[in-house]
C-alpha cells in the first residue's frame, strides 16, 4: 500500500456551511461510519471510502463508541487510519463521536449518566488514538438521568479539553430546547444537533428545524438516503449486498413495499428531469433549506461517495419540483 496522499484541489469541491453560531464549518455533505466499518468488511474498502470522501473535501466524518460490530470497531479503524494515513491532515478533519446506547454490562455502560459519558469518552479517545475530539455527542436523550447532569458532562468535557464542541442527537424538540438553554448557562454552546432527517422521515420539520435555527445551534441530518432506499438500488427490488439484504441491519426488507417503490420510481423521474440520480436529488433536497448544516451519508463503496458529493453543488429546487416531490409522497396540503 502506498502512502495517501489528499488531491489538491479537494477544498474547490464541496461547499462548507457556518454550523449555527460558531466558528466552525462543517463539509455540506459528510460522512458517517456506522455502517460498512466492521470486522466483517475489509479494511482495504475502509480506508478507499475515508480517502475518496476526504479528496472529495468532506473533511467531517461521525463516529459513535457504539459503531461496529462489534461496538467500538469503527472507532479503533478510523484510528489506525487516522494515526498511520492521516496523520499530517489531523487539524483538517473533524472527528466527532457519541455515547448513549449500550456499550458494556451494568448500570453503568448506557444512557447519560456523568459516570457513562466520562468512561466512554476516555474509551473512545483510545480507540481513536486521538487525545481529544473535535464534537461529542449525547446520542440520545436519557428520560431518567436529569438532564443538567448530562450537559454539565458534556460540559466538562469541553473544560477537561476532551472535545472541542458538544452536541446532542436523537433529542425531541422540547427536551433539545432544554439541553440547549442548559449548555448555555453552562457556558459552553451546544454546536449541533443530528436528527434523522430525509424526504421519507420529515418528524425533524415539526418544530426541531425552527428551535435548532432560532438558538444558533446547527443541524446535521443523517440517513439522508433512508438507508439506501432514496436511491436507485431498490426500484427492482431488494439486490443482494445491498442493505436491506443483510442480516441485522435496522433496514429491514419488510420496509421496501410496492407502494414505497411505486413512489421511489416517481421521485427518481423527477430526478431525472433535474439530471440527477435519485441519490443526489434526495442529498440536494435536504441542503435547499439553509437550516441545514450538513447532509450526513454513509457508503459501501466509493462510487457513491463521488455520486453524492456532486449532489452539493445542485441544491436549488423549483416551486413546481417541491410541489411535486410532496405530491409523490404523499404530503400536499
Ligand atoms: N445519531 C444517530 O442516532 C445516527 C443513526 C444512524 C446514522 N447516523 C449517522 O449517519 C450516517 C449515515 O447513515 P446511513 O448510513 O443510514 O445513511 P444513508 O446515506 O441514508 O445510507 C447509506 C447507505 O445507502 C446506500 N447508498 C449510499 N449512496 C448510494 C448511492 N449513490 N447509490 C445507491 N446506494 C447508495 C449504501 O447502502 P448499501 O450498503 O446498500 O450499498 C449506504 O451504506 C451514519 O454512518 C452515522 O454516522 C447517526
Amino acid at each position: 500500500m502506498s502512502a495517501y496522499i489528499a488531491t489538491n484541489d479537494r477544498y474547490g469541491r464541496m461547499p462548507y456551511r457556518r454550523c449555527g453560531h460558531s466558528g466552525l464549518l462543517l463539509p455540506a455533505i459528510s460522512f458517517g461510519l456506522w455502517h460498512n466499518f466492521s470486522a466483517h468488511d475489509s479494511y482495504e474498502n475502509c480506508r478507499n471510502l475515508i480517502f475518496t470522501a476526504f479528496d472529495e473535501g468532506i473533511t467531517h466524518f461521525d463516529l459513535a463508541n457504539n459503531y461496529g460490530p462489534p461496538p467500538g470497531f469503527a472507532e479503533q479503524t478510523m484510528g489506525f487510519i487516522l494515526n498511520e494515513e492521516l496523520k499530517p491532515y489531523r487539524d483538517e478533519i473533524i472527528i466527532s463521536t457519541k455515547a448513549g446506547y449500550e456499550m458494556w454490562e451494568g448500570p453503568y455502560g448506557n444512557w447519560g449518566s456523568r459516570k457513562y459519558l466520562f468512561a466512554s469518552m476516555d474509551a473512545s479517545l483510545k480507540r481513536l488514538g486521538l487525545s481529544y475530539v473535535d464534537i461529542f455527542y449525547s446520542h440520545r436523550y436519557d428520560p431518567h438521568t436529569p438532564l443538567k447532569e448530562t450537559m454539565t458532562a458534556l460540559h466538562h468535557l469541553v473544560t477537561s479539553g476532551k472535545a472541542l464542541y458538544v452536541g446532542i442527537s436523537n433529542y425531541p424538540d422540547k427536551q433539545a430546547s432544554m439541553a440547549i438553554n442548559l449548555l448555555n448557562q453552562l457556558g459552553t454552546k451546544c454546536l449541533i444537533h443530528q436528527t434523522k432527517y430525509s424526504m421519507l422521515e420529515r418528524t425533524a420539520e415539526r418544530g426541531l428545524l425552527n428551535t435548532l435555527d432560532s438558538n444558533g445551534v446547527g443541524c446535521i441530518a443523517f440517513s439522508p438516503l433512508a438507508q439506501g432506499l432514496l436511491t436507485d438500488k431498490y426500484l427492482n427490488g431488494i439486490p443482494d449486498n445491498s442493505r436491506a439484504a443483510k442480516k441485522h441491519t435496522a433496514l429491514k426488507p419488510e420496509l421496501v413495499t410496492e407502494s414505497l417503490i411505486d413512489k421511489l420510481k416517481a421521485l427518481n423521474g423527477i430526478a431525472a428531469k433535474r439530471e440527477q440520480s435519485l441519490a443526489q436529488m434526495a442529498v440536494s433536497w435536504l441542503l435547499k433549506d439553509s437550516r441545514i448544516t450538513s447532509v450526513l451519508i454513509g457508503a459501501s463503496r466509493i462510487d457513491q461517495i463521488h455520486e453524492c458529493a456532486k449532489a452539493a453543488h445542485q441544491s436549488g429546487f423549483s416551486m413546481q419540483e417541491v410541489t411535486e416531490i410532496e405530491t409523490i409522497l404523499g404530503n400536499s396540503q
